[in-house]
């Protein structure tokens, strides 16, 4: 049997929610991953030190009894973040980043942005500190085409903002388009990009093949053939700016199977056998590990994890759906279909 064996791996984008849904959803990440981003897009949002220090005793109080995982934790940036409160993030040791949505943009982003350009001495203040902005990537003005909004926004308001605060380090979350991957590659080190497994494997004919697919909705939605390739193509080079985030975002299977569905795909019960399957595909086997274990690490200046996984090449069948709340249950990538490797 074909196996592979790697160094502890961590997911730098990732969504576990709070209360009875993160105590369901929790224990699929830590089983596989040491360390994760936290995503801050609660309702109401982490907006400040004290509240991402509250949240993050709530994620170590309901931690399974044997995982030993480190939330990563992380601000949300708003209109009125000020640059005080950036320095006691930064000052706390347990906030590593500070998110941008812009508003509107996705799933709980209300709260975000409204005009970038009025976040540029809070994000000066980050700049001088090093703490990283990791950014939701997508222009919200209603006449950009939704395929287009990652690479207007990359035009619009990122390249502004790398222009005008030379040290600021960011992570373009989720890529999903040939021009991020072009951008980031030709960008200078303190920028990066995380991508998830759910861009690497499907592009948009999932979303309608053979009907309306809501389980594969997310932002950015997924793209055409040609951008999943570029995607591919980065993972093949071994490009080190380039690192592992799910971006598993459970929701209640009602809120997806909706008029108006919610966007988000749940992969954290299996993510790392859906990179697995993703590398393999592309051949790029042997550049897994620096994806999901180094690259990341890396960039935030945290040191590589030292334990070590295994994935064997073995098929299994992913359960219809898993238990969210006492009430919901959360449906996973590859509901009642395979997946060909085991961790
Ligand atoms: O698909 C997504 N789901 N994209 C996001 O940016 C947010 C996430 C969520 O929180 O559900
Ligand atoms: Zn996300």
């Amino acid at each position: 049997m074909q196996s592979i064996t790697l160094t502890r791996p961590d997911d730098w984008h990732c969504h576990i929610r709070d209360g009875d849904e993160m105590a369901s959803v929790i224990g699929h990440s830590t089983r596989q991953f040491a360390r994760a981003i936290i995503m801050p897009n609660l309702k109401p949002a982490v907006t400040t030190t004290d509240e991402a220090g509250a949240y993050r005793q709530r994620i170590l109080s309901c931690l399974p009894g044997n995982a030993d995982f480190e939330p990563l934790m992380t601000l949300y940036l708003t209109d009125n973040t000020t640059s005080d409160e950036i320095k006691k993030a930064h000052d706390s040791g347990f906030i590593h980043a500070v998110k941008l949505y812009p508003s509107g943009a996705t799933t709980h982003s209300d709260a975000g942005v409204g005009q970038i350009k009025k976040t540029w001495p809070v994000l000066a203040k980050m700049a001088e500190l090093g703490m990283p902005l990791l950014v939701h990537g997508e222009v919200t003005d209603p006449d950009v085409d939704i395929f287009d909004r990652e690479k207007i926004f990359i035009e619009q308001q990122l390249i502004p903002v790398l222009d005008n605060i030379p040290d600021l380090r960011v992570v373009l979350e989720h890529i999903t388009t040939r021009e991020a991957v072009e951008f980031i590659s030709a960008e200078s080190e303190r920028v990066a990009a995380t991508i998830t497994a759910h861009h690497l494997l499907m592009n948009r004919n999932a979303m309608f093949n053979g009907g309306l697919h809501p389980h594969h909705y997310c932002l950015p939605v997924l793209k055409r053939e040609q951008h999943r390739q570029a995607l591919i193509e980065i993972i093949q080079s071994g490009h080190p700016r380039f690192f592992l985030g799910t971006d598993s975002a459970p929701h209640a299977r009602n809120t997806k199977e909706s008029s108006c569905g919610c966007a988000g795909i749940f992969t954290a019960h299996a993510a790392m056998e859906l990179y697995a399957e993703a590398f393999e595909q592309a051949q790029a086997l042997d550049k897994l590990e620096a994806f999901a274990s180094f690259n990341g690490p890396d960039f935030y200046g945290l040191p590589r994890n030292t334990k070590r996984i295994t994935l064997t090449k073995e098929s299994w069948q992913v359960p219809p759906d898993y238990p969210l709340t006492k009430t919901q249950s959360v449906i996973p990538l590859r509901a009642n279909e395979e997946i060909s490797w085991k961790l």
